[in-house]
């Protein structure tokens, strides 16, 4: 039986997919409607930045375990499953906009699939997505539906290390043919039906948004209490029925995911007449949540009119270069917006579209010479390693505003600067305290 597997949108998922599945011994070819994306994979350049990815890449091209091109037949010739992991960015009405996957289905029905071939939608879609696609496909292949679960920043270890391999289907045998793939990984098959699945993939990305919102709900309230947020999600967090991942207060989430997935599932439970207010919530907490840091920078400093702010971090979270929907492109818009004039620097981000007024420095102690404060957005572990003292030498005016809770505020107020976080007690007994336990 071929060992063939196509992989068609070489995007974020789809390269780390490709690369994940030569890893397993598979024959993958990737297939994408951007010549420049494959030529570029060709050569071994990835398209983002991504951990631990070049040397697979480049070892399983030489080998001929994987290649890309530009012509969706030869792509899937032979290829026993057919991968679809086109973008579904969101719609202006929140909406998941299915136009590259309807496009990509559109294109598969031109092309010959090989016999029994099985087409896999491992793009985030809305319940009922799979369902409408297999009807259209009816007859050219078996439709499943298998979410990918993977992060940025560890794309390759979470596809190869999954909690769990989650298969919508309603054939045993194509479900049995996608999961042989994985059958070296030691991760629980969940076999359910392609709404199920859908639904699976968009409340696990609710779920995790909704314990960011709540962490800084929780955070705002601990600010005007007087109390440590950190402390309290910690000790919340311990509780084994709740757990401490992603109760870490900040500037909300942004990025390719989470909002467009929220937003996407409130559309369907709107249109359903129901289970739409919690995810309302979650939307409308982290949209305030980013204008909470500028207002905080504009207390401290008595406003923002001409003042020069550092920011440190552009990507939407530490581990890529990603800044598609990143918070602190919208920060930086409304720091300009209030008239202060933006220096910023992250160690992944080289190109950004900045909004007009910003500059890009070289590296983290450039941004912060001669600026009046300094803002943290994304929670690069580099950004740790400055001496404080050095710090201290270079902003005017001896102000930290930490968006991400990264540094340690006694360092900082040890050289005497000023440090706020969010939700975060500046009361160093409590601090250390905190750190002793
Ligand atoms: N980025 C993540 O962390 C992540 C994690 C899990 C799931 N997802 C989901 O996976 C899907 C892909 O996300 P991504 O971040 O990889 O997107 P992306 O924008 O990085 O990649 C999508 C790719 O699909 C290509 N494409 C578009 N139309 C095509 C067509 N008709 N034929 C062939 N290729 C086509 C694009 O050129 C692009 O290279 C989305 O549904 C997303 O929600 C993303």
């Amino acid at each position: 039986m071929s060992k063939k597997i196509c992989i068609v949108g070489t995007g974020y998922v789809g390269m780390a997919s490709a690369i994940g599945l030569a890893e397993l011994g598979w024959s993958v070819v990737g297939y994408d409607i951007m010549t420049e994306r494959i030529a570029g994979l060709r050569a071994g350049i990835t398209p983002y930045r991504e951990s631990g990815i070049d040397e697979p890449l480049r070892r399983h091209l030489a080998s001929g375990a994987l290649s890309f091109v530009t012509d969706l037949a030869a792509a899937v010739h032979d290829a026993r499953i057919v991968i679809l992991t086109v973008g579904t960015p969101s719609s202006s009405d929140g909406s998941a906009d299915l136009s590259a996957l309807r496009a990509a289905t559109d294109a598969l029905l031109r092309v010959p699939l090989a016999p029994s071939a099985v087409v896999v939608v491992r793009s985030t879609v809305p319940p009922g997505t799979t369902d409408a696609l297999a009807g259209v496909l009816a007859g050219h292949a078996r439709v499943i539906y298998a979410p990918e679960f993977l992060r940025e920043g560890t794309a390759l270890r979470d596809f190869l290390h999954p909690d769990r391999i989650v298969v919508g289907t309603e054939s045993v045998g194509a479900a049995t043919a996608y999961a042989a793939l994985f059958e070296a990984l030691e991760a629980p098959v969940l076999l359910t039906s392609r709404c199920n699945a859908e639904l699976i993939k968009g409340v696990s990305n609710a779920f995790l948004a909704l314990k960011i919102s709540f962490a800084n709900e929780i955070a705002n309230l601990c600010e005007e209490l007087g109390a440590d947020a950190g402390d309290v999600l910690r000790g919340v967090g311990y509780d084994r029925r709740i757990g401490g991942a992603f109760l870490a207060p900040g500037i909300g989430f942004g990025g390719p995911c989470f909002e467009k997935d929220v937003k996407s599932l409130r559309c369907v439970a709107e249109g359903a007449g129901t289970g739409y207010e919690l995810l309302g919530a979650v939307l409308r907490v982290n949209n305030a949540q980013p204008a909470r840091v500028v207002e905080t920078l504009a207390r401290e400093l008595g406003g923002l009119d001409g003042a020069t702010i550092a920011v440190w971090g552009l990507a939407f979270k530490a581990g890529t270069d990603d800044v598609r929907d990143s918070l602190a492109l919208r920060i930086l818009g409304d720091l300009v917006e209030r008239g202060a004039r933006p220096v910023a620097y992250d160690p992944a981000v080289r190109t950004a579209v900045l909004p007009k007024g910003c500059r890009l420095a070289a590296n983290a102690l450039e941004a912060a010479t001669g600026a009046d404060a300094l803002l943290v957005l994304t929670e690069w572990p580099s950004f740790r390693e400055v001496e404080p003292v050095a710090l201290a030498r270079r902003l005017r005016r001896g102000l930290v505003v930490d968006g991400r809770n990264l540094l340690d505020p006694e360092r900082f107020v040890a050289v005497g600067l000023r440090y706020r976080g969010v939700g975060r007690s500046v009361d160093p007994v409590q601090s250390s305290l905190a750190v002793a336990g």
